[in-house]
């Protein structure tokens, strides 16, 4: 059931999607000049790479984010993975937004946890340390991060499945360690389903060869064009290193995070409320702003000038 949500989920997404709004997209260039950046880690784990969960859950969701991008443009190079957290970052940036995971929360703890094994996982990698925190998610991540400096994981199928399968394990443990933290209070419905959208959103990313095929079948004969446009869709959406598009999809599920899916004991009821999930997300796509869209013509006519 959990495959029929998706698919139909991304079915009915793509459906209205127009490939020229993707390409614009695209352009977006978050090139921040972050290596002359002044990083002032608040904590001098930063630095050791050995910052515990509860190190980082004290850490203010601001500083989470610079720690990311700290990581990402200061360590991670060897591995090959500084542009590999944009998705983290969007989430962080999200969650600064909204005011969410606060300290003391419990989407504060879950978080800490995605964190914590990105971390851990370069440091081990980095041959810093051997300390998994106990996180499940650290040695997924020592795996695809040592693949990644193989150069293996090129491909989007292979690398969005060991990227995704990381994230989730660490998720998971997050989730565990904070539904039993003594002192913390029960998350509210809207906070439980907005991180059960997000799991959605991995599950995507684990089967992306089976539901691209399963949309090209069911389209090819009728509509190729969809099957065409899901897949630049979907491009988009699970693009790790882009910060823009998960900072764009955490937005959506926390407003659609107010319908709720019955997990799967109601698929008709899922269907509706994945049709009216796709609708309004494509109402919020064609109404969010594009100043992109003027940079990119900007480049359209440069190039023609230089032909
Ligand atoms: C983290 O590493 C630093 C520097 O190597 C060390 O001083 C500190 O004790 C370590 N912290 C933990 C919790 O292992
Ligand atoms: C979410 O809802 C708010 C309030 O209704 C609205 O202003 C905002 O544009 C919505 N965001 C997205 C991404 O749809």
């Amino acid at each position: 059931m959990k495959t029929f949500t998706v698919i139909s989920f991304f079915a009915v997404l793509t459906w209205g999607v127009n490939p020229s709004v993707l390409r614009q997209f695209e352009t977006v260039t978050p090139a921040l000049a972050i290596n002359e950046y002044d990083f002032r880690p608040v904590d001098v784990c930063w630095e050791s790479l050995n910052c515990s969960i509860d190190q980082i859950e004290a850490m203010s969701i601001t500083d989470r984010l610079e720690f990311m991008k700290y990581m990402g443009t200061r360590r991670l190079g060897p591995l090959k993975c500084n542009e590999q957290f944009g998705a983290l970052e969007g989430v962080l940036t999200f969650f600064i937004r909204k005011d969410l995971a606060t300290r003391g929360t419990w989407l504060s703890i879950v978080n800490a946890a995605a964190v914590e094994a990105v971390q851990r996982g370069a440091a081990i990698s980095l041959g810093l340390s051997k300390e998994t925190g106990d996180n499940p998610g650290t040695m997924k991540w020592v795996d695809y991060f040592t693949q990644r400096k193989a150069g293996r994981l090129t491909s989007r199928a292979g690398h969005d499945l060991a990227w995704a399968a990381a994230e989730q394990a660490a998720i998971d443990h997050g989730i565990r360690r904070a539904d039993t933290a003594p002192g913390i209070p029960k998350p509210s419905g809207r906070i439980l389903r907005w991180q059960q959208f997000t799991r959605i959103y991995r599950t995507t990313m684990q089967y992306r060869r089976t539901i691209l095929w399963l949309i090209r079948t069911a389209f090819s004969f009728s509509t190729p064009s969809i099957a065409v446009t899901a897949e630049a869709f979907m491009d988009w959406v699970t693009d790790v290193t882009d910060a823009t598009s998960s900072g764009f999809l955490a937005d959506i599920a926390w407003n659609l995070s107010i319908i709720g899916l019955s997990s799967g004991e109601d698929p008709a009821a899922d269907s509706e409320a994945i049709m009216k999930i796709a609708t309004e997300f494509w109402e919020a796509f064609q109404q969010k702003d594009q100043p992109w869209a003027d940079a990119n013509e900007c480049r359209a006519t440069a190039r023609h000038d230089v032909e």
